[in-house]
C-alpha cells in the first residue's frame, strides 16, 4: 500500500490537541485512513459496528466496486473467468496469484485429485449426527473435525503446511458435501472417481448408486463448475472476516474453514440461497406471479420481517455481476433439462422484474444478487435446496484458505482483538441476597 501525501487531520471541538493521520492508496478503490495510532494518542476508539466503513487488512486477492458492479479475482473480471477457466483453474489463481499454464494445471489437478478421499473413520463421525440433520450443522462438524484426523497440516505458521491444508481442504469438501447428502437420503457413500474432473466427479459423488453406471451430464456439470467460480471468493465478507479473526488467533486452518462454514449458514448471509427459494416456493403456494404485489407490499412493511432474499448487498449498490451470470446459467441448465417453462424460473424473473421498477428498491439500490439464481440452477440439478449453502460452502472454501493465508503470511498481522463502547453498569459492589 502506498502512503498518500494527503493526510487527514481529526481535531476536537473541546481543544484537545488535533492528530494527523497517514492516508494510504491502493492500487485501485477506496483510499483509507490509517487510524492504529488513534487510541494510544486520543484514549479514543472508532465506533463502526458493522464495519460499514472499516478496511480490517489490505489485500491483493479479490476487488469489488459495488457502483460500477465489477468484480476481479487477482485483477481478472468474473465474467472472462467464467467463460475461459474452470473451477480449478480459478482455485490455482486465488492461491498462488495466477492463472496455471497447461503444466501447471496439469500438477494441480492431479494433486487435487489425489486428496479427494477421506479418512475412512469420518464416516463413523458423520454416522454420529441424526439423518435429518441440516447439511451445514454436518458440514460444520466435519470440516472442524478434518483437523483431528490431518495432524501433520495443522501449522499454520508453516508454509508446506498452508499449503497441504489447502490442497486437502479444496479436494475433500466435495467429497464431504456428497457424504453429508447421501447420509442424508439414506443412500450409499460413493467414493471419488480420478478420472473425473472435479466438478463431475462432485456431481457423481452426489446422485451415482452403486446399483447402476453414472455419467455427469456435461451441461449440468459446466454449471455446477461455473457456480462454484462465482462463489469462491468475495473480499472481506462476513465469513471470510470469521476465518480471518479466527485464523489470527493461529488456529489451524480446519478450524479456521470451519469458522466460517458456521458463519456463512446464516440467511443474512450464504444462507440466503436456499432462503430465495423457500420463499419463490412461499409465493407460488399463495398463486404465483398475481400474487407478487402482495408479497412486495409485504417486504415494504415496516412492521413486517420479510425481506426480498436474493435481492440487496452490502457492496453492490448495483446489479451483482454474478447475479447475471446465475442467469445465463440458469437459462442454460433449464434449456438443456426441457424446463424453460420452469414456474419458479418464471416466478423469479417476474419479480426481478417488478422490484426492479418499484421505487422502494430501487431507492434503497437493491439488485439480485448472487443468491437470487443460484438456487434455482442447483434446483434443476438436482441439488436439495437444504444443502445449496453447502455448496456454497465448498466452492468458498478456496477463497477463505487465500485469505487466511495471505493475512498468515503478512509478518505484521496481529491476533485481531476489537475493542467497544461501554454502555453497561459503572462499577457497584455485591451485596447479600437478603438484600438484593
Ligand atoms: C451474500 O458480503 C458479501 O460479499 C456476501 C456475499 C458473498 O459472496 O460473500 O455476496 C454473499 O451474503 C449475498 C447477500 C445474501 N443475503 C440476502 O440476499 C438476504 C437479503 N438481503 C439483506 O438482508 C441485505 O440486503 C444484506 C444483509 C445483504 C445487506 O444488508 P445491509 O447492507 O446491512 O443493508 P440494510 O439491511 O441496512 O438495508 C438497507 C435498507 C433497509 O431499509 P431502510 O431501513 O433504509 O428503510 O434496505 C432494506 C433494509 O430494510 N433492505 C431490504 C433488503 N435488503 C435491504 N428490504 C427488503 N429486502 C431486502 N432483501
Amino acid at each position: 500500500m502506498t502512503p498518500s501525501d494527503v493526510k487527514a487531520t481529526l481535531s476536537f471541538s473541546d481543544g484537545s490537541p488535533s492528530m494527523e493521520l497517514p492516508i494510504y492508496r491502493g492500487s485501485i478503490g477506496p483510499d483509507v485512513i490509517d487510524i492504529r495510532k488513534l487510541y494510544a494518542q486520543t484514549g479514543k476508539f472508532t465506533y463502526d459496528p458493522g464495519f460499514l466503513s472499516t478496511a480490517s487488512c489490505n489485500s491483493t486477492i479479490t476487488y469489488i466496486d459495488g457502483d460500477k458492479g465489477e468484480l476481479l479475482y487477482r485483477g481478472y473480471p468474473i465474467e472472462q473467468l467464467a467463460q475461459h477457466c474452470d473451477f480449478l483453474e480459478v482455485c490455482h489463481l486465488l492461491i498462488y496469484g495466477e492463472l496455471p499454464n497447461a503444466e501447471q494445471r496439469a500438477k494441480f489437478v492431479k494433486t487435487i485429485t489425489y486428496h479427494t478421499m477421506v479418512n475412512e473413520q469420518m464416516q463413523f463421525f458423520l454416522r454420529g449426527f441424526r439423518r435429518d440433520a441440516h447439511p451445514m450443522a454436518v458440514m460444520t462438524g466435519l470440516v472442524g473435525a478434518l483437523s483431528a484426523f490431518y495432524h501433520d497440516s495443522t501449522d499454520v505458521h508453516n508454509a508446506q503446511h498452508r499449503e497441504i491444508a489447502a490442497h486437502r481442504l479444496i479436494a475433500k469438501m466435495p467429497t464431504l458435501v456428497a457424504m453429508a447428502y447421501k447420509y442424508g437420503v439414506g443412500q450409499p457413500f460413493i467414493y471419488p472417481k480420478n478420472s473425473l474432473s472435479y466438478s463431475a466427479n462432485f456431481m457423481r459423488m452426489m446422485f451415482a448408486t452403486p446399483c447402476e453406471d453414472y455419467e455427469p451430464n456435461e451441461v449440468l456439470v459446466r454449471a455446477i463448475d461455473r457456480i462454484f467460480i462465482l462463489h469462491a471468493d468475495h473480499e472481506q465478507n462476513a465469513s471470510t472476516s470469521t476465518v480471518r479473526l479466527c485464523g489470527s488467533s493461529g488456529t489451524n486452518p480446519f478450524a479456521a474453514i470451519a469458522a466460517g462454514v458456521a458463519c456463512l449458514w446464516g440467511p443474512a448471509h450464504g444462507g440466503a440461497n436456499e432462503a430465495c427459494l423457500t420463499m419463490l416456493e412461499d409465493i407460488q403456494k399463495m398463486g404465483g406471479v398475481e400474487k407478487i404485489g402482495e408479497f412486495v407490499r409485504q417486504v415494504k412493511d415496516k412492521n413486517s420481517s420479510v425481506r426480498l432474499m436474493g435481492f440487496g448487498h452490502r457492496v453492490y449498490k448495483n446489479y451483482d455481476p454474478r447475479a447475471k451470470l446465475m442467469r445465463e446459467t440458469c437459462h442454460e441448465v433449464l434449456g438443456a433439462l426441457g424446463l424453460q417453462n420452469d414456474p419458479l424460473f418464471k416466478l423469479a424473473m417476474a419479480l426481478e422484474k417488478i422490484a426492479l421498477e418499484d421505487d422502494y428498491f430501487v431507492s434503497r439500490k437493491l439488485y439480485p444478487n448472487v443468491d437470487y439464481y443460484s438456487g434455482i440452477v442447483q434446483r434443476a440439478i438436482g441439488i436439495p435446496v437444504s444443502l445449496f449453502t453447502a455448496v456454497f460452502a465448498l466452492a468458498r472454501t478456496v477463497g477463505w484458505i487465500a485469505q487466511l493465508n495471505e493475512m498468515i503470511g503478512d509478518a505484521e498481522y496481529k491476533i485481531g482483538r476489537p475493542r467497544q463502547l461501554f454502555v453497561g453498569s459503572t462499577r457497584r459492589d455485591v451485596k447479600p441476597i437478603s438484600l438484593r
